[in-house]
C-alpha cells in the first residue's frame, strides 16, 4: 500500500453497526503511512466514540457544523482530502449524496471536494436492493463516484445477503490502488527536481531558491500513474516520494552525470530542477576572505542537462520546465525550439509565484498546442500534467506529432 504513504484521506464514518469497522479502516490507513481525517454524522455518535476516532486518527474528528468554528470548515476539508471515503456508507446517506444535499457537515465536504469519492455501503440486505437505493448507486456511478462493495454474508440483523461493509483492509487497498491510475504503466521515467549548488569555496554557492516541491509532486503523479521513476534531487529537505528510487546530487555536473545513463534507458526525461545556468569558472580550494576592493566572479556555463538528454541518439520524450517572469508563452515556445524538445511546462517565478510557494499554475506548450492549467496544488497540478504528459507521448509512439521533435520513434517504447 506504499501509494497511500503522505496521502490526505478523509474518512466519513455514517450511523450503522459496521461503524465499529471504521475504527479499524482509519488504524490501516494509517499504518499504510496516510494522513486521516474523520467526519462522523450525527447517528455514527451512536455507535462508535468520537474519542476512538480521534485517538487513531491523531487528528480531531468533526460531528457538526457547531464545531466548525471559521464557517469555512467544510471548505478546508475538502480542499484538503485528496480522497473521500464514507465508510459505512447508510442507505440514508447514498440517497443524500445522489441528491447534493448539504445539510450536514459530510455532504457538504462532499459537495464542495473535487477530489474523487469512494463510499463502501452497509446496511440491511433488502434496503440494498431496494430500487431506490440502487437509483441512488447508479447516479454515483455515473457521477464517477467509487462505489466498494457490499459484501455478501451474514448481517447483525440475522439476515443473509449482500449489504455488509467492505472490511477495512480491502477498503484500504482499494484506496491505494486508486492512486495508481496507469497512465504510464510500464514506462521508465527521469525526473530532475529542487536547485542545484554551484561551489564558489569550501564553504559558498551559487543556487537558487526552487524548493523542488514541483519536481518531488510530479515524480510521485508519475509513479501513481503506473511509471517506474527515477528521481534525481538537487538539495532539498523533501523526504522522497514512495515508490520512487532518489538520488541526491549538488552540482549541474553531478546531476549530469547521474541522469546521463539513467535518461539513456528511460522513455521519459522530465527536467524539472532548477539547473543553474552558470558556475564559478575556478573553485577557490580555501575560503575566499573578505578585501577592500570589489570582486568579480568569473562564470563559465554550466552543462546544460535538459539540451544533453534531448540530443541523445536515442532521446526519450523530453519534457522541459520553463521560469520565466514574463511573456510566458513566447518564451516557452521558444524554449522548446531552442532545446528540441517535445514540451515545455512554463510558470511565472518572482515574489509569491513558482519557487518557495504551495500553490502553481502551468502553462504547456507543444508544437502546434498549448493549455494552461490553472493555479492549484502543485500535485493536483503534477497530476494534471503527468495526464497531458502520457497524452502527447502516446501520440509521438504512434508518430502522429511533430515532424521535427527531437525525441525519435524508435525510443518513444
Ligand atoms: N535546464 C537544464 N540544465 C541547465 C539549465 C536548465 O537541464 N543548465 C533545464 C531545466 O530543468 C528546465 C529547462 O532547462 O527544464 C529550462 O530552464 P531555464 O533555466 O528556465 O531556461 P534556460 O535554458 O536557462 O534559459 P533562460 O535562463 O535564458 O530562460
Amino acid at each position: 500500500m506504499e501509494f497511500l504513504s503522505g496521502k490526505h484521506i478523509l474518512v466519513g464514518v455514517c450511523g450503522g453497526v459496521s461503524a465499529y469497522k471504521s475504527a479499524e479502516l482509519v488504524r490501516v490507513l494509517r499504518r499504510a503511512g496516510a494522513q486521516v481525517r474523520v467526519v462522523m454524522t450525527a447517528s455514527a455518535g451512536e455507535f462508535i466514540g468520537a474519542r476512538t476516532l480521534q485517538a487513531l486518527s491523531g487528528e480531531p474528528v468533526w460531528q457538526r457544523w457547531s464545531d466548525d468554528r471559521s464557517g469555512m470548515q467544510h471548505i478546508e476539508l475538502a480542499r484538503w482530502a485528496e480522497r473521500i471515503l464514507i465508510a459505512p456508507a447508510t442507505a440514508d446517506r447514498l440517497a443524500r449524496l445522489a441528491q447534493g444535499r448539504a445539510d450536514d457537515l459530510l455532504g457538504a465536504v462532499c459537495l464542495a471536494c473535487e477530489a474523487p469519492l469512494a463510499v463502501a455501503p452497509a446496511m440491511n440486505q433488502a434496503m440494498w436492493r431496494h430500487p431506490a437505493t440502487q437509483h441512488n448507486v447508479s447516479v454515483l456511478h455515473e457521477r464517477g463516484v467509487q462505489v466498494y462493495g457490499p459484501d455478501e454474508g451474514e448481517q447483525a440483523c440475522g439476515d443473509v445477503g449482500p449489504g455488509r461493509m467492505q472490511e477495512p483492509q480491502v477498503l484500504a487497498q482499494a484506496l491505494a490502488d486508486s492512486f495508481q491510475h496507469g497512465l504510464l504503466a510500464g514506462l521508465r521515467v527521469v525526473v530532475t527536481a529542487g536547485p542545484t549548488r554551484e561551489a564558489l569555496d569550501p564553504v559558498r554557492y551559487l543556487s537558487n531558491r526552487s524548493s523542488g516541491k514541483m519536481g518531488y509532486a510530479v515524480a510521485t503523479a508519475a509513479r501513481e500513474a503506473g511509471a517506474t521513476v527515477e528521481l534525481v534531487s538537487g538539495p532539498v529537505v523533501l523526504p522522497a516520494p514512495a515508490g520512487v528510487r532518489l538520488q541526491r546530487v549538488e552540482s549541474a555536473q553531478e546531476m549530469l552525470e547521474a541522469v546521463l545513463p539513467l535518461a539513456r534507458a528511460s522513455d521519459l526525461f522530465i527536467s524539472v530542477a532548477a539547473v543553474a545556468d552558470y558556475r564559478p569558472a575556478t573553485v577557490a580550494p580555501a575560503k575566499i576572505k573578505r578585501q577592500a576592493a570589489d570582486r568579480v566572479l568569473a562564470l563559465e556555463p554550466a552543462a546544460d542537462i535538459l539540451a544533453a538528454v534531448a540530443a541523445l541518439p536515442t532521446a526519450p520524450f523530453c519534457v522541459g520546465f520553463a521560469a520565466e517572469t514574463g511573456d510566458l508563452r513566447q518564451n516557452a515556445q521558444k524554449k522548446r525550439l531552442s532545446k528540441g524538445v517535445a514540451m515545455v511546462v512554463a510558470n511565472l517565478v518572482g515574489p509569491g509565484l513558482g519557487f518557495e510557494t504551495e500553490d502553481n499554475a502551468l502553462l504547456l506548450v507543444w508544437e502546434g498546442g498549448q493549455l494552461q492549467l490553472e493555479k492549484d496544488t502543485k500535485y493536483r497540478l503534477a497530476v494534471r500534467l503527468i495526464a497531458q504528459i502520457a497524452a502527447r507521448y502516446r501520440l509521438s509512439a504512434l508518430n502522429v506529432v511533430e515532424p521535427h521533435a527531437k525525441h525519435s520513434t524508435e525510443n518513444t517504447r
